[in-house]
């Protein structure tokens, strides 16, 4: 059977489109328009790119869109100040920092200054609590953009096994809580694997479903990965490339030609999780706006 590239982008203009229609009637009830602010620090390219994509995504939704724009050399106090500020405005019911962060400012810290209620990235140790209590308010958007796409892609997680490459609060983490969960899109056994492994390709022969976040180009390839299972990929890395105009590629964690002649499905790169983790991130706005206003 062939082997089925996952839309990432498809779905995730389907799922836009019902958090548009959604935003539209909360707006027309409530007179509120939900928004969202998304801080940067520092100029490096592709944390760039993110947060413009983020902004953008929030407006084509009818939603508030706002990006503040810092230098990298922001002090730590203005830092929080300036959350402290976006923590009781009107207009804002999530606030994203982009992470990482420059060395002397700490990520806790800031992570910790976001109230509850508006960390639409569900980072706080408040909503990362709740997730691990099997109770989530705000899911981090890349694992829930994950889970969606499974869920929306007919893959059922009910008693797979599923092996995760990666162990970041962004994402390796809280999506083994959720995969793990009680739940619909959950039941799964995981094993959360990290670069201190044992065997890992033992780990990951095993799996049904493999997702790949750890951040280093082709590093899962086709011995690593059992005949017909599922491979989702969040690696997004720039390789230098000379047929690029723009001078580098984007290449995922997997080793996409020769997984994809092995596994029953896969995520590609660009196309794949990236734009799950957008759409994610707006519905977690919009339940932030209803949590604040209905
Ligand atoms: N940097 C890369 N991914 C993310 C994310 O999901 N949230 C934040 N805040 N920063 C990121």
């Amino acid at each position: 059977m062939e082997t089925k590239i996952i839309d990432g982008k498809k779905i995730s203009e389907e799922i836009k489109l019902e958090i548009a229609n959604d935003t539209k009637s909360f707006q027309n009830k409530f007179l509120v328009k939900p928004g969202l602010a998304v801080v940067l620090v520092g100029n490096d390219p592709a944390s760039s790119v993110y947060v413009r994509n983020k902004e953008k995504s929030a407006i084509d939704s009818g939603m508030r869109g706002k990006t503040i724009n810092l230098p990298s050399t922001v002090s730590e106090q203005d830092l929080l100040n300036i959350i402290e500020n976006l923590n009781l405005s009107n207009e804002i019911h999530g606030i994203l920092v982009q992470l990482p962060l420059p060395s002397h400012i700490s990520q806790e810290k800031i992570v910790e200054k976001i109230n509850p209620i508006k960390d639409v990235d569900g980072l706080h140790p408040f909503n990362s609590g709740l997730l691990s209590a099997g109770t989530p308010r705000f899911i981090p958007a890349t694992p829930a953009g994950i889970r969606e796409l499974l869920i929306r892609s007919d893959f059922d997680t009910d008693g797979k096994h599923v092996a995760i490459l990666g162990r970041s609060n962004i994402v390796g983490r809280p999506l083994a809580n959720l995969l793990s969960m009680k739940s619909n899109g959950g039941n799964a056994t995981v094993s959360l694997c990290h670069s201190r492994t044992n065997n890992l390709k033992d780990i990951t022969q095993m799996a049904d479903i493999i997702v790949a976040a750890i951040g280093i180009p082709n590093f899962v390839t086709q011995e690593m990965v059992k005949e017909n299972a599922v491979v989702i990929d969040v690696g997004i890395n720039r390789v230098e490339s000379s047929l690029h105009k723009r001078g580098y590629r984007l290449v995922g964690d997997v080793e996409f030609e020769t997984v994809k002649l092995k596994c029953k499905a896969i995520t590609p790169v660009p196309g794949g999780v990236g734009p799950m983790t957008i759409a994610m991130l707006l519905s977690n706005t919009l339940q932030a706006a209803k949590l604040q206003c209905a």
